[in-house]
């Protein structure tokens, strides 16, 4: 505990970066697909952790301590490199490789400076000294003579300082073969862990990697450090939601101000246990308003088989309120526009949402677009994601994110739930 404690604060004095993330436990047992499936549902992804700062904020979420919790790492086919200060520096932008290097048969590779400030990669067990880096100090690196493997090297850096040397150009590199005069390990390292939101976070705070299991729990007993296991075992989970979009489309829909909720789980999520598992969703976002964004991009027929296959229907706006609602669950969408239950008919010549086959009584169609706006044969409703949450007309071939209604007996033009 004590050193966990170090790291984290040799970090906060270091790294003003804000949290990103806001975290949710979940705390219903899924195997890791099924939990990112959940996340993509429900929130945006599995979590992602990109520093320290994060790690202690995710760890805070976690409010049953018996279990092992998934975040988003897991194992991917292709080893990267990354430096271990995620937020301030970026391989693309430096390297000072030897000839012929990186190795690329040495797959669990680290980063070693020669004594001529060039790089090669060698097994990150081998035993050699290494710079560290004080990122609040003048004299920024400073060379640790005793031998150790890299990750003991990180640790010490880490628990001293702020951790191994990062380099960001060739005049840092010069500094640090200045006082290098052997080979010393650098903070650069390579391997083939991956973040289910595909994010490139090189943030790391293993325990033990076994490196034949291709998921990530966090152990709860062991101060929150990071255990690789099997992806088929049942057990809960953390998501994370981005904290920038919520803030400012809160701001926009004023409502009821929510800090902590206890949310029961819909039994809409098919397959929960909820007599041996208590379901619960323990959250700081926004309240629930039976819509759901389903961050995954399919063509509109797709979306609607979709809703009505897992929820109740693709989503149909007949209020301001609703309006305001899908706009915020949109506003967390990959893609530009998503799709509402909002169909063209070429025959007839008229808009109609599928819900009630009816012409709405509230609309927010873009200028161009809908019953005054240029019409075609195979034409659906989306929203658009960002800025004024307009409608359009888009080809139903398109594959968009989308909103599904989880509400059968939505009201529909008084709308206010
Ligand atoms: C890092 O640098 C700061 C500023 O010079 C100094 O106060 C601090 O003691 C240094 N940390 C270590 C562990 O040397
Ligand atoms: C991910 O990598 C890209 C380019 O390599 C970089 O621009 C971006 O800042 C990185 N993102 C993070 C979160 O490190
Ligand atoms: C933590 O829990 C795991 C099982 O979840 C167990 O294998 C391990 O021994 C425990 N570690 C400690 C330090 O209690
Ligand atoms: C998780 O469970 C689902 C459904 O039970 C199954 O299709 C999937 O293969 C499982 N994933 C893993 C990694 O075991
Ligand atoms: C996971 O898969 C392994 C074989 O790959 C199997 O031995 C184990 O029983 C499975 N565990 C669960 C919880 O399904
Ligand atoms: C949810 O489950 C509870 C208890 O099992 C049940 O009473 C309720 O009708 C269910 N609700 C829905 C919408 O299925
Ligand atoms: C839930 O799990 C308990 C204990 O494992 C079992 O006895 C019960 O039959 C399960 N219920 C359902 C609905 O699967
Ligand atoms: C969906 O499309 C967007 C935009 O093309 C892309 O950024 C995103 O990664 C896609 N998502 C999935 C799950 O394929």
């Amino acid at each position: 505990m004590v050193f966990f404690l170090l790291v984290v604060f040799g970090f906060l004095s270091f790294t003003s970066s804000q949290i990103s993330h806001q975290y949710h436990f979940i705390n219903i047992r899924k195997n890791w697909t099924e939990a990112q499936r959940f996340c993509r549902e429900k929130y945006i992804d599995l979590a992602t952790v990109n520093n320290a700062d994060e790690m202690n904020s995710l760890f805070g979420a976690i409010s049953d301590v018996s279990y092992d919790v998934y975040i988003g790492l897991y194992r991917s086919e292709v080893f990267r490199w990354h430096w271990t200060l995620p937020d301030s520096y970026n391989v693309e932008l430096f390297q000072n490789w030897k000839e012929k290097q990186p190795d690329q048969d040495n797959n669990h590779g680290c980063a070693v400076m020669d004594n001529n400030g060039k790089w090669f990669s060698d097994s990150c067990d081998l035993q050699k000294p290494f710079v560290c880096f004080n990122a609040t100090s003048n004299t920024k690196y400073i060379l640790i003579e005793v031998t150790k493997t890299w990750r003991e090297a990180q640790e010490y850096c880490q628990t001293f300082y702020t951790d191994l040397v990062n380099i960001r150009d060739s005049s840092e590199n010069q500094n640090v073969k200045k006082i290098a005069k052997n080979d010393v390990w650098i903070g650069l390292f390579k391997d083939p862990w991956s973040w289910s939101d595909q994010s490139n976070s090189s943030f790391r705070f293993w325990s033990n990697i076994r490196r034949d299991q291709n998921c990530v729990s966090v152990m709860v007993n062991q101060t929150g450090k990071w255990n690789d296991v099997k992806c088929n075992a049942t057990q809960p989970f953390i998501c994370h939601s981005d904290l920038k979009s919520q803030s400012t489309t809160k701001s926009a829909t004023p409502g009821p101000s929510t800090t902590t909720q206890h949310t029961p789980a819909q039994n809409t999520t098919e397959g929960e246990n909820t007599s041996s598992h208590p379901t619960q969703i323990l959250t700081t976002g926004p309240e629930q308003d039976n819509l759901i964004l389903v961050r995954e991009n399919l063509t509109w027929t797709e979306a609607v088989s979709y809703c009505r296959k897992h929820h109740v229907d693709l989503v149909s706006i007949h209020s301001e309120v609703l309006q305001n609602r899908a706009a915020r669950r949109a506003s967390q969408a990959s893609t530009s526009h998503v799709w509402l239950g909002l169909r063209y008919t070429c025959t007839f010549n008229f808009w109609f949402w599928i819900k009630n086959r009816e012409t709405g009584c509230y609309q927010n169609w873009a200028s161009g677009h809908g019953p005054s706006g240029y019409e075609e044969c195979g034409l659906s409703g989306a929203m658009e994601s960002t800025g004024g949450h307009r409608w359009v007309g888009r080809p139903e071939s398109e594959r968009l994110n989308f909103i599904c209604h989880t509400c059968a007996d939505c009201q529909l033009c008084t709308d206010t739930f």
